[in-house]
């Protein structure tokens, strides 16, 4: 295990170009399964959860090339129905392999999908919908494994009890080999599902974004091969636009991505940041004199991405005044405040008035535990200070990087692997913006 080392205090400035998006590359190696055909993927990331996916490809049979950026898979070597243990535990996105394998062969067995740790993470909501599609699916907590069969997948109408980014991937991702047409309602709206959706209708799938919230698969009988270019990754750039403010840098983002940002980017100017955004794809981001604090509630899109608290975090302990982040999509998404805590951030949970919490959590409410919080309250402006601090999560470790690049003095960092799932060869990028970033052997 490497960990990182980061002499903060420096303003971090100059052009970065964003990654392609670690959430629609996965879902368009599930994708694959639904052809034999050749399909090549361009911008796709260097990340860790990639390498990941493309080991449950071969697992089950099908292997890829990965050069530079672009991912060709191409040659199927038999077509395994079942994802083993080892290999799809580690990601989510593993488990969505059940659709394309129910739709042309008539079985899978999946293993309870792993992922970063921020909740309880069930899939009931995928297999309540899979299971309208005439899907008989059980789960063995003796092997951990669903196993599911389905003589044919038939068009259904599904109504999503509440937002499902992925479930609304797995149905699509399931219907567009069904008979008949499959319409889900209350679908997910994340920009990553019209991603998926453009990468499908390349394929030959059809399939239309009715209304906002609903969603029209007629099922075809084929689907072919493809080449495609993924959209740019909202998460990343994010992450250099807080680094840009809590440092007082100036960053440039190109490849930036036009949509699905609109809330993140209100919130930013209304903290006094600035995002200037010109019509060829770059972004550049920057703070005026003074941070001002926010109150911030996380929801599915078009809303703040619960992906952005932990770092909005960082950014509101440098805030003016006292902010707020109240998370309503996972029931457990605040591991990163015990480590802000021991950097000097002034933050402390609170429970938050809610009328309706059936309605207004998106996460099902008997997954709470004791000592899981919704909400958190920042008082700024706070020096941060150097730490020996370890990261549960992906966001989380954006998190405490971006907390040690505005800190003083040197911090370490243990656990980067989590950031490695998501964020392609971060200390070189960020060090080309000026941070002082190295990466050492874990001797603990
Ligand atoms: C996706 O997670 C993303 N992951 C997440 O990004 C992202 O934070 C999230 O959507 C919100 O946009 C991938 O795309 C791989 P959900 P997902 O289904 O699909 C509960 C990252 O770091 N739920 O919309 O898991 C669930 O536990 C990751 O890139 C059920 O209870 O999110 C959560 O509380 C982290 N039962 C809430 O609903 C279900 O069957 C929203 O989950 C499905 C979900």
């Amino acid at each position: 295990m490497d960990a990182f080392i980061i002499d903060g205090g420096t303003p971090l400035s100059g052009e970065i170009t964003n990654s392609g998006a670690k959430n629609v590359a996965l879902k368009t190696f599930v994708a694959s399964l639904l052809t034999d055909d050749a399909i090549r993927i361009h911008n796709i990331p260097r990340i860790t959860d990639v390498f990941y996916m493309l080991e449950v490809l071969e697992s089950i049979g099908i292997r890829s090339q990965f050069k530079d950026h672009t991912v060709d898979i191409d040659k199927r070597n038999g077509s395994s129905t079942t994802v083993p243990l080892d290999v799809g535990a580690r990601l989510r996105t593993s488990s969505m392999v059940i659709g394309p394998m129910l739709a042309r062969y008539g079985e899978a067995q999946i293993p309870n999908p792993g992922g970063c740790r921020i909740g309880a993470r069930p899939i009931d909501r995928h297999i309540a919908a899979l299971r309208s599609m005439g899907a008989h699916i059980t789960y063995n907590s003796r092997d951990g494994f669903y196993h599911a069969k389905a003589k044919i997948l038939h068009g259904t109408h599904v109504l999503f009890p509440k937002n499902t980014h992925t479930g609304t991937e797995t149905i699509i991702l399931a219907a567009v080999l069904a008979q008949g047409t499959t319409v889900i309602e209350n679908a997910a709206q994340e920009v990553e599902v019209d991603d998926l959706i453009r990468f499908l209708v390349t394929m030959g799938a059809k399939i239309q974004r009715t209304n906002e919230r609903t969603i029209v698969i007629e099922g075809v009988k084929k689907l072919y091969g493809t080449e495609y270019t993924i959209m740019s990754d909202r998460n990343e750039e994010v992450t250099f636009a807080i680094a840009a403010a809590v440092t007082h840098g100036d960053i440039t983002v190109n490849k930036s991505q036009k949509t699905g940002l609109d809330a993140f980017r209100d919130a930013f100017r209304n903290a006094g940041g600035i995002a200037d955004e010109r019509d060829d794809d770059v972004t550049r981001y920057r703070v005026g004199k003074k941070v001002r604090p926010t109150d911030v509630v996380t929801g599915p899109h078009p809303g703040f991405m619960t992906d952005w608290q932990a770092p909005w975090a960082v950014l509101m302990t440098q805030a003016h005044g006292v902010s707020t982040i109240h998370e309503t999509v996972f029931e457990s998404r605040f591991s990163y405040v015990r480590e802000l805590l021991k950097m000097g951030a002034n933050i402390t949970f609170f429970e938050p008035d809610v009328d309706n919490p059936q309605s207004l959590y998106n996460f099902n409410l008997s997954d709470k535990k004791r000592g899981d919080h919704q909400a958190i309250r920042i008082e700024g402006p706070r020096t941060l200070h150097n730490a020996v601090v370890v990261i549960d999560d992906l966001r989380a470790g954006a998190t405490l990087i971006l907390a040690a690049l505005c800190a003083t003095g040197e911090s370490y960092i243990y656990g980067i692997e989590q950031v490695e799932r998501g964020y392609e060869n971060i200390e070189v990028r960020l060090g080309a913006l000026g941070a002082r970033i190295r990466r050492i052997k874990d001797e603990i």
